[in-house]
């Protein structure tokens, strides 16, 4: 490997490679201009390319004297070849920290391959930079060394994916970007069709259906590092265009996909060099929601939900009791170590719950000293306070914070203060990971805005044999076979096993109100393939993005994407998206409102 890396090339050795042992060693370097420094009659310039850096020393006497008026010229980020010859450094030179810090290149001969003008900003590590400025100049920000070690990081994992799924039989297979709708839960993003005019295409959220229709095609075992596009809004694990490890496979069941997964996991894991013990920990998905408040727990700590509607139904304090008895919850997460925070600190996470739709936060603080500070104990019993805090087996040092409302606000606002006071404590342990599955996904959920049902995962996924029967009369009790793969907190891949029955798959998109003749319009070609022997079949979607993020211990997957885009779906860089001229339209049989 590292011989191919200097075949075809101007240079005989990369910035990252040279050492003791490549003493006396006539070499050719390519690379830029990283730091240069003047030291009585010497230049020193720090020589950068993606493997690494090398100090090149410039001696007057050892150069023409054009070469040397150049190398006093040289400036940042200009693009250089120096030959010259490798040599120890001196004992009190040496850079134990840096890969090439044993020894230098003494230049013969410098060329200047191109002149940089002056950089918007620096080409360090940890710079400040905004990152609209960053992104309006990737290419420098691609430059600097810890961009190279996340961009190598995402070939590494995708490299090892090709690998691993390569072996157990897997065919990649590319599918069409110009497709048509494919409901996971988004808008599309839409492109007119100038042959068809008045017809657009739709750009895929994902590949489900063409996947699905591969089985039915008989491929058997697919997968594809596939682009999907996702009108939706942006976070900084969201990107408009995304990148999934997209698997299918055929005559499987959910434990067949799931242990496929953490056998290729444990590959690519063992591929950037970290351990991943499988089988992983399943979960079920009322079991997160009741103990995380959510449906990608972080278990790297605990602080779990615990519920105290039963303790608090006949309370004096109105605002629990009234919830407790209108059907809504009560629960409360403890946080140790927190017991002793000021009022007014504690006061202010009251706002994290608000912005969760809580409307208010209760709390309790037990002191180190043995206090009990709390604006609501007065309302309680003795027997309810002493129920309390058996129940959350209190100690001093503690911090209960309570939310009081129907479940989804109740689970939504403990799961947002449960990760901030998690970080304000340090309880999640550097660099460690935790992953696990979410197993057993309702199959329905009711969308409030829209006044339906909807797919909890999408309407692919197979229900529960033993609901089947209540599809009709009562699809929130319905489950299925839908699983999600968590990874410290963050949602990392998700799949099913699917309908393979024509009419299951017709009565659940009627669930979701759609007429017959909708569904034959817009998922007949489906309906038809299920009818036309379809094989059993499950898979699942990794999110690339934010698996590769996590290994890199960054927290936005614009980070491990070579040219990611804003938050409001722009890339500063191209200036897309843009305009286009009156004739594009015309061609498209559009006009602009
Ligand atoms: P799902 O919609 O859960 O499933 O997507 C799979 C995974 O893709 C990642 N992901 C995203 N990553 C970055 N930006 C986004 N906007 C974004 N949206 C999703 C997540 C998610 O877990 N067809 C199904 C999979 C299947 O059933 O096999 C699907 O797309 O990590
Ligand atoms: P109040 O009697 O309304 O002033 O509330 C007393 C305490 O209960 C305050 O600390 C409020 O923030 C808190 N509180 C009010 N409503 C809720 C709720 N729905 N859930 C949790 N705490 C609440």
């Amino acid at each position: 490997m590292a011989d191919l890396i200097n075949e075809y090339s101007m240079h005989t050795a990369t910035c990252g490679q040279l050492c003791a042992a490549d003493d006396g060693r006539e070499v050719t370097l390519t690379g830029w201009a990283w730091h240069n420094r003047d030291h009585g009659g010497l230049i020193f310039i720090d020589l950068r390319d993606r493997h690494g850096y090398t100090q090149v020393v410039v001696d007057p006497d050892c150069v023409s004297a054009d070469d040397f008026a150049k190398a006093e010229h040289v400036g940042r980020e200009d693009v250089l070849k120096v030959s010259g010859c490798v040599r120890l450094r001196a004992e009190d030179a040496v850079n134990p920290d840096m890969a090439t810090g044993q020894i230098e290149v003494l230049a013969s001969s410098i060329q200047v391959l191109n002149k940089s003008v002056t950089p918007p900003f620096a080409i360090e590590d940890g710079i400040e930079t905004d990152e609209t400025t960053r992104m309006k100049w990737r290419y420098l920000d691609l430059r600097r060394p810890e961009m190279h070690a996340n961009i190598k990081l995402r070939h590494t994992v995708m490299q090892a994916m090709r690998r691993a799924l390569d072996e157990r039989g897997f065919l990649e297979v590319e599918t069409p970007i110009l497709a048509n709708s494919t409901p996971e839960g988004a808008r599309d993003y839409i492109v007119p069709s100038r042959p068809n005019p008045g017809k657009f295409y739709a750009l895929p959220q994902s590949p489900q259906q063409f996947k699905q229709m591969l089985m039915a095609g008989g491929i058997e075992r697919y997968f594809q590092i596939a682009r999907c596009f996702r009108d939706e809004d942006l976070r900084a694990d969201r990107q408009p265009e995304f990148t999934q490890v997209d698997i299918e496979m055929s005559f499987v069941t959910e434990d067949d996909v799931i242990t496929m997964m953490e056998d290729v996991l444990h590959e690519v894991f063992s591929a950037v060099g970290l351990d991943l013990t499988v089988p992983l920990r399943r979960m079920p998905y009322t079991e997160a929601m009741a103990s995380y408040g959510c449906d990608r727990p972080d278990v790297r700590f605990g602080m779990l939900l615990h519920d105290i509607t039963d303790i608090v139904r006949d309370t004096g304090f109105k605002v629990f009791a009234s919830v407790a008895q209108s059907g809504g919850v009560v629960k409360a997460i403890n946080a140790k170590g927190a017991g002793d925070w000021s009022r007014g600190d504690v006061e202010k996470l009251a706002s994290i719950a608000e912005a969760n739709g809580a409307k208010g936060m209760a709390w309790v603080a037990f002191t180190t000293g043995g206090e009990e500070k709390s604006p609501i104990k007065k309302f309680f019993t003795d027997d309810e306070w002493a129920a309390l805090k058996a129940e959350i087996e209190v100690e001093p040092g503690d911090l209960l914070l309570f939310a009081a409302d129907e479940p989804a606000v109740a689970n939504a606002v403990l799961s947002a203060l449960r990760l901030h006071m998690a970080d304000a404590l340090g309880l999640i342990p550097e660099g460690e990971h935790a992953l696990l599955w979410v197993v057993d996904f309702p199959m329905f959920k009711y969308d409030e805005d829209e006044k339906k049902y909807a797919a909890e995962h999408h309407p692919f996924s197979k229900v529960a044999d033993e609901d089947l029967g209540l599809m009709e009369t009562d699809p929130l009790s319905c489950g299925s076979y839908a699983y999600d793969i968590v990874m410290d907190g963050y949602e990392v891949g998700g799949g099913s096993i699917r309908i393979h029955d024509p009419e299951e798959q017709r009565r659940v998109l009627r669930v979701l109100g759609l007429s017959d003749e909708d569904i034959d319009d817009k998922f007949g070609h489906l309906i038809q393939a299920l009818s036309l022997g379809t094989p059993p079949h499950g898979g699942i979607a990794l999110g690339l993005d934010r698996l590769v993020m996590l290994l890199a211990g960054k927290d936005s997957i614009r980070d491990v994407i070579a040219f990611p885009k804003t938050s409001s779906a722009a890339d500063p860089m191209t200036g897309a998206p843009s305009e286009v001229t009156a004739r594009q339209l015309k061609e498209v049989d559009l006009r602009l409102m």
